[in-house]
């Protein structure tokens, strides 16, 4: 079997700088917000897992069917050695297309959640043990040291997690993976769809109650990692759709007013009754906005691939 080897680019422990950094920054605003992945500690991987099943959770189910009946047509096109993927999760859409990878031998994972990252190589390794897989714990915003493997390389970002970055911040993002990318590497990146209303909010809102506890899985990593005393029952978890920028919002809105103590940040951070923390972004696209964000940052699309009710797209790009 190859070695499956874990490299580590961010402290061990969640209560690092980078957290205190966000909550100290993110609650003393207004509005106040928090990035989004701070969501995914072991409880929250699981919870996306459960999210990803969901009747009313669309985004996973369309875009495994556009890696089911393209894998062929990527891995061909690519011809890559090396997949690096973003934000990989548990990779288990990802397998369809390693699958395909005939010239594929080496796989690097990379994410924010230790416990997704392990078991996706787990049980990748378990159905092709000559892969070798290296994992990286990393933060996908903050500059990526690779390691060294045989090109060419796809990198591939899957799950419209793109969306979850701020515009400002997909530009920066966009531009660091465009400097990843040498001559032959290509990006292999999905995105959910602008879509009706409806079905949007229902996926972020489903029936069970799962995205609910996932939103509010952040205040518990923060009751944990930074002592502070939120009670989740106190908040509502909320997805409103935002025409203007078309991106989902979820928030939590305070039930009543409140005061949440953070004594390791020597914060007290006062809520009144339906006041909102804004928890994640999800930006929904169109062809014409992901061809324009992409050659701002020097990236040519070059196919262009959608589910067949159209709701999310994958595309591959070149650096231009
Ligand atoms: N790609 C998978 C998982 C999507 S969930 C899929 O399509 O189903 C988003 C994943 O990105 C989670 O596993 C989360 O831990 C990871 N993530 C979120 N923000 C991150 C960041 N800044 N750096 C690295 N990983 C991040
Ligand atoms: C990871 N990301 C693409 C998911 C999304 O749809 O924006 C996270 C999520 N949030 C609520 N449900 C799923």
């Amino acid at each position: 079997m190859s070695p499956f080897l874990l490299t580590r680019t961010l402290p061990e422990d969640a209560t690092d700088a980078a957290l205190r950094a966000d909550v100290l920054h993110g609650l003393s605003r207004t509005p106040k917000t928090l990035p989004p992945k701070w969501f995914y500690d072991a409880r929250g991987s699981a919870l996306f897992e459960e999210i990803t099943t969901l009747p009313e959770y669309y985004p996973t189910r369309a875009e495994r069917e556009i890696l089911v009946t393209r894998a062929a047509e990527i891995a061909e096109i690519t011809g890559a050695r090396t997949l690096i993927e973003l934000g990989s999760g548990s990779s288990e859409k990802t397998r369809h297309l390693i699958d395909a990878m005939a010239t594929l031998d080496t796989y690097v994972p990379v994410d924010v959640s230790e416990s997704a990252l392990t078991g996706a190589a787990n049980a990748l390794l378990a159905q092709r043990p000559s892969l070798s897989v290296h994992a990286l714990i990393a933060d996908f915003t903050r500059g990526l040291a690779l390691p060294g493997t045989p090109g060419p390389r796809l990198v591939a970002f899957l799950g419209g997690t793109i969306g979850n970055l701020l515009p400002t911040e997909r530009a920066a993002f966009l531009a660091s993976v465009r400097g990843l990318l040498s001559p032959g590497d290509m990006l292999l990146l999905g995105t959910d769809l602008v879509k009706d209303e409806s079905v949007l909010v229902s996926a972020y809102d489903d029936g069970a109650g799962v995205t609910a506890a996932f939103n509010k899985n952040v205040l518990t990593v923060m009751n944990r990692e930074l002592e502070a005393d939120f009670d989740p029952a106190a908040f509502q978890h909320v997805a409103v759709w935002d025409r203007e920028h078309e991106w989902i919002e979820m928030r939590l809105r305070a039930r009543a007013d409140q005061t949440v103590k953070i004594p390791t940040l020597g914060l007290a951070v006062d809520f009144t009754a339906g006041e909102e923390l804004r928890t994640e972004i999800s930006a929904k696209f169109r062809e014409d906005g992901v061809r324009s964000e992409l050659a701002a940052a020097e990236l040519k699309l070059s196919h262009w691939w959608t589910d067949e009710r159209g709701r999310f797209a994958l595309s591959l790009s070149t650096a231009a």
